[in-house]
């Protein structure tokens, strides 16, 4: 029994210190007993496939074919007042004026049609839930879940030696917080310096919903004393 069991702790520590623990970070090419799908058989965009005659993997579309939204929404994108609805009132798509500055609040008119007319656009609950649920995924991996820059990924490229990634901004200064709303939006659709754009994977009303949730991680470490509950301005001094 006492052999059986200092075999067994052998036989841990060997596989353990051969193979690492799960999660554990390392510019190692790892080991694999259960590849877990890390590799799998596919074709990936711009590869090489001797199947077709032109020797590639990605199809090129029909002839004739018109892109026609970002492809995320098709319900949306193929109803007919699709275009209709962005062309009167094309500053919720751009998030600028009709003279091209940015706007300063929000638009005030969405992009859904009533009987042929945009209806006024307000941030309510829905619009912060929506905005909180796409920020938590798109940008609190950088910017962090109070945006002060603190993400994940300052923390991981900060690991084994590496350079910490320090251009990844804090959206809590007083420069951010003094964009227009639109200028925001702007840098969600478009990106910034070393920042790539989101307008491929977030919708015109998406982008506005992530600038209503910024906006509110703003006020919620910058509170003005005015705003502060009742309670909360009876201990400030
Ligand atoms: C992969 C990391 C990464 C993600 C994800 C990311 N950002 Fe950024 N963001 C950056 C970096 C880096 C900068 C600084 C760019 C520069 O000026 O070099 C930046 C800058 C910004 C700025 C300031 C731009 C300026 O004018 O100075 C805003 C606003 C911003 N990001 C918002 C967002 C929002 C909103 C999201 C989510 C939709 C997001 N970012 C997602 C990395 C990221």
């Amino acid at each position: 029994m006492t052999r059986y069991l200092a075999f067994l702790a052998v036989a841990v520590v060997a596989t353990i210190s051969f193979l690492g623990f799960q999660g554990k970070v390392s510019k190692d090419t790892p080991v694999y007993v259960f590849d877990d799908m890390d590799t799998q058989a596919k074709y990936k965009a711009q590869g090489e496939n001797q199947f077709f005659a032109d020797g590639r993997d990605a199809r090129p579309p029909v002839a004739g074919t018109v892109a026609r939204g970002n492809g995320l929404e098709p319900l949306k994108v193929f109803s007919a007042d699709y275009r209709r609805a962005e062309s009167l009132n094309p500053s919720f798509v751009s998030g600028k004026d009709a003279k091209g500055s940015f706007l300063a609040g929000f638009p005030t008119q969405s992009l859904k049609l009533t009987k042929g007319q945009p209806q006024p656009y307000a941030v309510d609950a829905a619009v912060l839930a929506l905005g909180q649920a796409k920020y938590q995924v798109y940008c609190a991996v950088c910017h962090g879940d109070a945006a002060d820059g603190n993400g994940i990924m300052k923390v991981r490229s900060a690991l084994e030696g590496d350079v910490a990634i320090v251009t990844i901004a804090s959206l809590q200064t007083p420069v951010i917080r003094a964009y227009p709303n639109g200028q925001i939006y702007d840098v969600i659709t478009n990106g910034k310096n070393t920042m790539m754009g989101y307008g491929d994977k977030l919708s015109p009303e998406e982008r506005w919903a992530v600038v209503a949730y910024l906006r509110a991680l703003q006020l919620s470490q910058n509170c003005p004393p005015e705003l502060a509950p009742a309670a909360v301005k009876a201990q400030i001094k």
